[in-house]
């Protein structure tokens, strides 16, 4: 609503209330819970009234809650896209109504990059190129071929996509790394454990090294690793993306090797964002979140102070 707040005899100023739609995937792992805590403490801290929508994973409730913030006349809207294509239509209905569109998170891909305004997160490339940095560097004085079971994220999202390819790019000149099976196990540690069972199953103590593309799914491969009677961490190495506290804890353990750092804390970034370009400012289009990479040896450590 809006709320008149007088300052001064004759001179009035305008409290406009600002109403931010997000629609959020869903809680697949640690890392999207920690995301959507972000953004909630955030909203309330900077006083914006936020419409969270769960799309428990599935792009049409997505396209659904955007279109209910449309009819909302929300003033900005924001999104996480579960996967990158088929977002055209509902961001033209968005641009048609006048309401700014915030990727946070994950990119969309579309021809006309006028349908949204700004897209805040990792960079998932470069967190794929670390992790096949780490593990290049882990295994450098190892002549034998090096044999590595991947699991993606969800099909078609943007950090599978991307982190598959940076990953692939620093091991391709390298014919010692070879990719024996790789699979989805959409980012959470039930699916994590099942395919990893899989890959055990059919490759037995061939597998040398796991990478998952985030700690869930590593989580929930360690698991079958070990009722599988190997070490993780040890009989095979593991590298995982995110960072969560989940992966600290693996790593304290001896079980997991590295994690990538992906940082959910987006909240009071987005937060700024939506104030300013409420206040006719204009967003950078990219805006890439910093972040590092931690191995086993520093984990106990960086623990204490992780945030997430
Ligand atoms: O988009 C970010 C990814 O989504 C995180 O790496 C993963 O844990 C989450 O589910």
């Amino acid at each position: 609503g809006l709320a008149l707040i007088v300052v001064g005899p004759g001179c009035q100023k305008e409290n406009k209330q600002i109403t931010l739609g997000f629609s959020q995937i869903g809680a697949e792992s640690e890392w999207r819970t920690a995301n959507t805590k972000s953004i909630e403490e955030s909203a309330k801290a900077a006083g914006i009234d936020l419409k969270l929508s769960d799309a428990q994973q599935k792009q049409e409730n997505q396209i659904k809650a955007i279109r209910s913030f449309i009819a909302q006349k929300v003033d900005v809207i924001a999104f996480s896209p579960v996967v990158e294509t088929g977002w055209e239509p509902v961001l033209r209905e968005a641009k048609e109504a006048k309401i700014p569109v915030i990727l946070t998170d994950r990119a969309v891909d579309t021809k006309d990059d006028t349908l949204w305004v700004s897209f805040m997160g990792s960079d998932f490339v470069e967190e794929g190129r670390r992790a096949a940095k780490w593990l290049v560097e882990k295994t450098k004085d190892q002549k034998d071929p090096i044999n590595i079971v991947e699991l993606q994220g969800t099909v078609g999202s943007a950090p599978a996509i991307d982190r598959k390819k940076g990953f692939e790019e620093i091991i391709k000149d390298k014919p010692q790394f070879k990719i024996l099976r790789s699979q989805t196990g959409d980012f959470t540690r039930a699916k994590g454990k099942e395919v990893m069972e899989a890959f055990l199953k059919a490759e037995g103590k061939n597998i040398n090294v796991l990478y998952a593309h985030n700690d869930d799914m590593a989580i929930g491969a360690i698991q079958a690793i070990e009722e599988a009677g190997l070490k993780p961490g040890k009989d095979i190495l593991i590298i995982s993306i995110d960072a969560v506290k989940g992966a600290f804890e693996a790593m304290m353990a001896g079980k997991l090797n590295v994690t990538v750092e992906c940082s959910p804390l987006l909240g009071p970034q987005l937060m700024s964002a939506v104030k300013d370009l409420v206040a006719g400012k204009q967003l950078p289009k990219r805006i890439v979140t910093e972040e590092g990479v931690f191995p086993m040896e520093t984990a106990a450590q960086e623990f204490p102070k992780r945030k997430y």
